[in-house]
């Protein structure tokens, strides 16, 4: 039997919402092609775009691990080869590490016959995230299983919850090639939050949350700004204050750091304005001799 599954990258935090809101976009993503056998081992090969630099030893790598663990957590000694095709960049922000566990998540229980849902995949998932980065944080592994947006409740006890998107809402994605590792971009956060900066950060999410429900795009736009993450992360992105200035003259409802960066993100009320978004910020980057990427997704 065999199985190929795609996951697709996450703009996990939304800007004010660090570790509890992330949302799926279409592409790009990373695919796993899974097949059972009797060796009863769990063997890994990655086939494409990491240039040789994920851990290929089974325990150490986050798809293979995971599996491993749904393996055992079941008390299944299934053999299972996994080849990983990596088609999205790491050390991004896109949630590169947590499409890869989801997607051989999705298809070892796909194999199985299904005997856990989405929900009870999660903390296999976010286990996975502990590997890659010392934090399992499932702002970017819920919504990468769950699809859409996705609101992280709490975390103890787990309580994740989809949340309605506005029709036409798009995202633009910029990737500037400069590698920003998750476990570093967590080491440089203060612990502390003064609470005036804590009572607008929740105002914040509340209305983001808000605006998602009642679709009110306005609300939306005012309730995108982190006074606690970004101030301490954006020095480690190129150009950040003109990219976000650029993307707002272009119409972009709001801009933030996609998960821990160097990616950006700006929610759109439609796909134009995202295209013209990434327009302008890679232009901008190219000027001053920067790479990048860019993806545009309706959510
Ligand atoms: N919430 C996590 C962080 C996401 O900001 O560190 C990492 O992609």
């Amino acid at each position: 039997k065999s199985i190929r599954v795609f996951a697709p990258a996450t703009v996990a935090n939304l800007s004010c919402g660090y570790d509890v809101l992330g949302l799926a976009v279409h592409a790009p993503g990373d695919e796993v092609i899974m097949h059972l056998n009797d060796s009863g081992q769990v063997t890994l090969d990655v086939l494409e775009g990491d240039e040789g630099r994920l851990p290929r030893d089974p325990e150490k790598n986050t798809v293979s691990a995971a599996v491993m663990s749904y393996l055992r957590h079941l008390g299944l000694a299934q053999g299972v080869s996994i080849e990983l095709y990596k088609k999205m960049p790491f050390g991004s922000g896109l949630g590169s590490s947590s499409a890869s566990a989801v997607a051989g998540l999705v298809a070892i229980n796909e194999l199985m016959g299904q005997p856990l849902t989405r929900k009870e995949l999660l903390p296999f998932a976010m286990e996975a995230e502990r590997l890659a980065c010392g934090h399992a944080h499932a702002d970017n592994v819920a919504p990468a299983l769950l699809g859409g947006l996705v609101l992280v409740r709490s975390y103890h006890p787990l309580d994740v919850v989809r949340l309605p998107v506005p029709p036409g809402l798009s995202c633009a994605l910029v990737y500037p090639h400069v590698e920003i590792p998750t476990r570093e971009a967590r080491q440089i956060l203060k612990t502390h939050v003064p609470l005036r900066d804590a009572v607008t950060q929740w105002g914040n999410v509340a209305g983001l949350v808000a605006g998602f429900c009642t679709n009110d795009l306005g609300l939306i736009s005012r309730s995108m700004q982190d006074v606690v993450i970004e101030p301490m992360r954006s020095m480690l992105i190129p150009c950040f204050e003109e990219l976000r200035q650029l993307a707002l003259e272009q119409q972009a409802l709001g801009f933030g750091i996609s998960g821990s960066g160097p990616a950006v993100f700006a929610l759109c009320s439609c796909l134009s304005v995202a295209h013209n978004v990434t327009t302008a910020l890679e232009a901008k980057l190219s000027e001053e001799r920067i790479g990048s990427t860019t993806y545009v997704s309706e959510i």
